[in-house]
């Protein structure tokens, strides 16, 4: 059996364990919601107690987070075949493995150490590029903007709620500047799920708290770079084509959640912006 591999990872990095291990989780189930044999090798050879989250239910949420980002790109690049998608706070997501399409431009970019860890498991390509840099120093917008061919679709998964508010609002402003007109997805989170962290199933498991408070994404539209929110919805409420793809039981808990309103789940949103 060959050894696992020790990772050393910040604070905030450590989160990217959480979803990887959701995929991985989910990945092996009989009906899956997404399917994902690259996070099970990996956590397979990493030296790390994943087995604290099991039974979770946010590692679920993580998954449909995913799955519709996914949906977001695929739909992006069925519109725009050669366009560039980037990864902002890539962590070890393998989004380019679920819904590459052999033409076009990839950016995967995140924090020093966590793209060390990342680079023993994934290769840069001439149409994949991997960027250690945080999201917050805009020279990572320079690399992008030297080869990648436009429209760009740019995905901040579970990211940008980490940062401050005044953070986020530099870096979607300097994207919007550097790229007009592109999209943007990113999760926002409430006071719903900010005020409940310490109580959170996973977050309560790490030392890591998200700072952006963002009660409201239709109002982000007041921001110099934000033309308009093209969806947000909670995990709860997914879109077809991908709610119908879900097994029927997953199906009924979710309308049910929905149903309940919860404060947790309400505040929790995910989000398509276009650029202006
Ligand atoms: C919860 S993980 C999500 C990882 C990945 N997006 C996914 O969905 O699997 C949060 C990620 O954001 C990254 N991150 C946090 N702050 C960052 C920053 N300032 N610049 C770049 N990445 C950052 C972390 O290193 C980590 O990989």
């Amino acid at each position: 059996m060959t050894a696992r591999q020790a990772v050393t990872l910040g604070t905030v990095q450590e989160t990217l364990l959480i979803p990887l291990y959701g995929r991985a989780v989910e990945s092996r189930k009989p009906e899956p919601a997404l399917r994902d044999p690259r996070a099970e090798a990996i956590v397979a050879s990493i030296d790390y107690d994943f087995a604290r989250f099991d039974g979770m239910p946010s590692l679920l949420g993580s998954v449909l987070r995913t799955a519709l980002f996914d949906q977001w790109v695929s739909e992006f690049l069925t519109a725009h075949p050669d366009g560039t998608v980037v990864e902002i706070g890539t962590g070890l997501n393998t989004r380019y493995e679920r819904t590459d399409n052999g033409r076009a431009r990839w950016f995967e970019l995140d924090l020093p150490d966590v793209m060390a860890v990342r680079r023993s498991f994934f290769a840069d390509t001439p149409r994949r590029t991997s960027i250690s840099a945080s999201v917050t120093d805009p020279s990572w917008l320079d690399t992008v903007a030297l080869t990648a061919p436009g429209p760009c679709f740019f995905a901040a998964e579970a990211v940008l709620p980490y940062l401050t508010e005044d953070e986020v609002h530099r870096v979607v402003d300097g994207i919007a500047e550097r790229f007009p007109g592109s999209l943007l997805a990113l999760d926002t989170t409430g006071p719903g799920m900010i005020d409940t962290q310490d109580e959170h199933d996973v977050l309560a498991k790490v030392e890591a708290r998200m700072q952006w408070n963002c009660p409201a994404p239709a109002a982000l539209t007041d921001w110099h770079g934000v033309a308009s929110v093209l969806d947000s919805r909670t995990v709860a409420e997914l879109p077809p084509p991908l709610c119908d793809r879900l097994p029927d039981s997953l199906r009924e808990m979710l309308s049910g959640l929905a149903a309940q309103r919860l404060p947790q789940v309400e505040d929790y949103r995910l989000n398509l912006l276009r650029l202006r």
